[in-house]
């Protein structure tokens, strides 16, 4: 037999039961199984005939029923179940709806209540699956909000797609923790996020001359300036900006994994995104700073005259206007821009991370 997704396989030696071992159990059976070897084998693992195993992918094609009354978004990470198995997953764009009357194809951004479309999507570990064509059990799953822990859609797999198993993770010599030893630091991602004229770039600007002059590697990223590069084929519709997030979340990975200690300064309004960099990041590494500056200073200010033009009507999902912005329930750091100057609140969240992460975070000159 073999276990998967980890590929090993050994023989089963015993099946135990409160009553005695067995000859053989079946699909409901509580039993225990031993086995000839030592292998990992947890919940969500699956064995399997050696000589004829499911798949193991972490990418694939599926049709989707959603059946939330809010749409799908596309790119936001969602909980995905099959079977005993429960991973993270993200939706990409439908390739196509299918029109149930008519069974026409047609183009769509995203699902709505009730729609029915396919999809790529992606999971953050492999999953053991078979066509649900051949099996509803490996083939049949669900999505789950991870906000709302409402089951969202329901699922069908396809295949999984080919590009799955022909990119592999290198594993590189020179690790994360060797860079950030000689930079003499601990990377971490100050997260600023904020309204849209809120002091987050100014602030992050502060404490990163601050760190600089203590001798320490960091680099800001700054919503206005990738959106001039990396990010310049990204709006601001919902889908865009989970996007954008997406791509300054993994940047921010690259650049911890450099050893750096990276500033990020974008408006970020969703908990959702917020909480997905957060996930990927090891613990204590992403420091959310809430730079809360209510709608009416940051428009009263409106250094770039964006608040003036979308009251106007000339420029549409304006954060704070007419896109939602989500306050973060328990940010490490909250700056309250109406009574604390910006050079003070460098001053605290620079003192929160070199007191905090302790004598890795000594001045090193
Ligand atoms: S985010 O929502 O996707 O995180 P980001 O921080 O990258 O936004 O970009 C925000 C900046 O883009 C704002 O500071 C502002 O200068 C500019 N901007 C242009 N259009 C919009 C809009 N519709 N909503 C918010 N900011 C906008």
């Amino acid at each position: 037999m073999r276990v998967l997704p980890s590929g090993k396989t050994s023989t089963v030696e015993r099946i135990v039961t409160l009553d005695g071992d067995l000859d053989a159990a079946v699909a409901g059976q509580a039993v225990t199984l031993t086995f000839a070897d030592e292998i990992d084998c947890s919940r969500g693992d699956v064995i399997a005939l050696a000589d004829n195993p499911p798949e193991v992918s972490d990418q694939f094609e599926a049709t989707l029923v959603w059946m939330d009354d809010a749409a799908m978004h596309v790119g936001r990470s969602y909980w995905l179940k099959l079977g005993t198995q429960t991973v993270s997953a993200t939706v990409q764009q439908p390739k196509y709806t299918i029109q149930v009357n008519t069974l026409e194809h047609l183009a769509a951004k995203t699902l709505d209540l009730n729609a029915i479309g396919v999809a790529e999507l992606a999971t953050d570990r492999p999953l053991v699956f078979e066509p649900y064509a051949d099996s509803r059990t490996l083939g049949g799953f669900i999505l789950i909000d991870k906000l709302t822990n409402a089951t969202v859609a329901a699922g069908m797999l396809h295949f999984s797609l080919r590009r799955a198993q022909n990119v592999h993770w290198q594993a590189l010599d020179v690790t994360r923790e060797a860079h950030a030893a000689l930079k003499h630091q601990k990377p971490a991602v100050l997260w600023f996020t904020g309204l849209s004229g809120s002091g987050k770039s100014t602030i992050a600007n502060l404490v990163e001359k601050k760190l600089h002059a203590f001798g320490h590697h960091t680099f800001l990223l700054d919503g206005d300036n990738v959106r001039h590069g990396l990010n310049k084929d990204l709006g601001f519709t919902e889908a865009d900006r989970i996007e954008n997030i997406r791509r300054v979340g993994e940047v921010a990975k690259l650049m911890t994994d450099a050893g750096l200690i990276v500033l990020t300064a974008f408006i970020s309004p969703f908990r959702a995104e917020r909480d997905m960099v957060r996930a990927m990041l090891p613990p204590g590494e992403f420091v959310e700073v809430f730079v809360d500056t209510p709608l009416e200073v940051a428009e009263a200010r409106d250094v770039k005259g964006l608040y003036r033009k979308a009251r106007a009507g000339d420029l549409k999902n304006f954060t704070g206007i007419d896109s939602p912005y989500e306050v973060p329930h328990m940010p490490e750091l909250r700056i309250d821009t109406t009574r604390e100057a910006g050079e003070a609140a460098a001053e605290r969240i620079v003192d929160y991370i070199l007191g905090k992460r302790g004598d890795m975070w000594m001045p090193t000159i």
